[in-house]
This record gives C-alpha cells, structure tokens and sequence, in this order.
C-alpha cells in the first residue's frame, strides 16, 4: 500500500475530520465504491508474506515490521519453503497475492488461513483481501497519530 497516495487523496476534500475513527471511516466508504482495479492495486501493492523481497532484505521498514511481528522474520528454511509454496498457490489460485494483516496474526494462523481461504471464491478473496488491506491501514494510522 506503500505509495499508493491516490488513496488518501481521494478521501482529502473531507477534511477536517472530527477524530482519527472518521478518518479510518472515510478510508471504507472509499474502499467500498472502488472498482475491483482499484482493489486490485491496492492488494498487489503488499509483499508476499515470506517472500523473495524480505529474504532479500528489501522490505520497506515499516513492511519489515509488520512481518516481524507474526514472528515471519525468524523462519526455518522449511517453514519459508512452506510459505514459497503457499503464496505461489494462492497466486496461482487467483492471479493476485495473498493478503492479511501481519501485525493480527501468527504464522501459524497465517498458514492456516492460506489453507482455508484457497477454498474461496475469487470475489470472495477480493472482498476478504480488501478487509485485511483496511486492517493493514488502519492499524498503521493509529501508529501514525500515536507517535
Ligand atoms: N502482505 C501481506 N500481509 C501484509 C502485511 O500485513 N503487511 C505488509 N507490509 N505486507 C503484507
């Protein structure tokens, strides 16, 4: 999602907002009227869970910590093998990557997830990734207005 300022422009002519809630609701009611090529942007704009680009170290800090804390930065080479494996299925699966919000989950609950969301419907992942993506964003904003 990093980059994607479209998002926060689309939402700006109804500034001020009375609080921070306001603001994360704003940020739904837009999602809820995008187009699925918008959904579709904002999902591909995550890294894979495990993925080459944290292997590679080139994760952005704040993408580094989200991962770090389900715990996905301490892998055994097996367990990255497994999620190399999930992540190109779901891909397989629905031409997108798959996404949950890090900072709510384990990697165990992430893998148990991969398993039962692979037995979605495309739609249905669009509309479960879009959650996971508002989660990803809300809990971002609240760091932002607490630091
Ligand atoms: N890809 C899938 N889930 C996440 C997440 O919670 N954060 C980031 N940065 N990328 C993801």
């Amino acid at each position: 999602m990093e980059g994607q300022t479209w998002l926060a422009e689309r939402i700006a002519p109804q500034r001020p907002f009375d609080n921070l809630e306001a603001l994360i609701e704003a940020f739904y009611a837009a999602a809820n009227t995008m187009t699925e090529a918008e959904k579709m942007i904002l999902i591909t704009s995550h890294p894979d869970l495990a993925g080459k680009a944290a292997i590679d170290g080139l994760l952005s800090a704040t993408s580094q910590q989200e991962q770090a804390a389900a715990g996905l930065d301490r892998l055994t080479p097996i367990e990255y093998d497994t999620f190399h494996q999930r992540n190109a299925a779901y891909k397989q699966t629905f031409g997108f990557p798959f996404v949950i919000c890090a900072r709510e989950n384990t990697k165990i609950s992430i893998l148990m997830a991969f398993e039962a969301r692979l037995q979605n419907s495309r739609s249905q992942e669009i509309e479960t990734g879009m959650n996971e993506v508002l989660k990803i964003l809300r809990l971002r904003l609240l760091d932002l207005v607490q630091k």
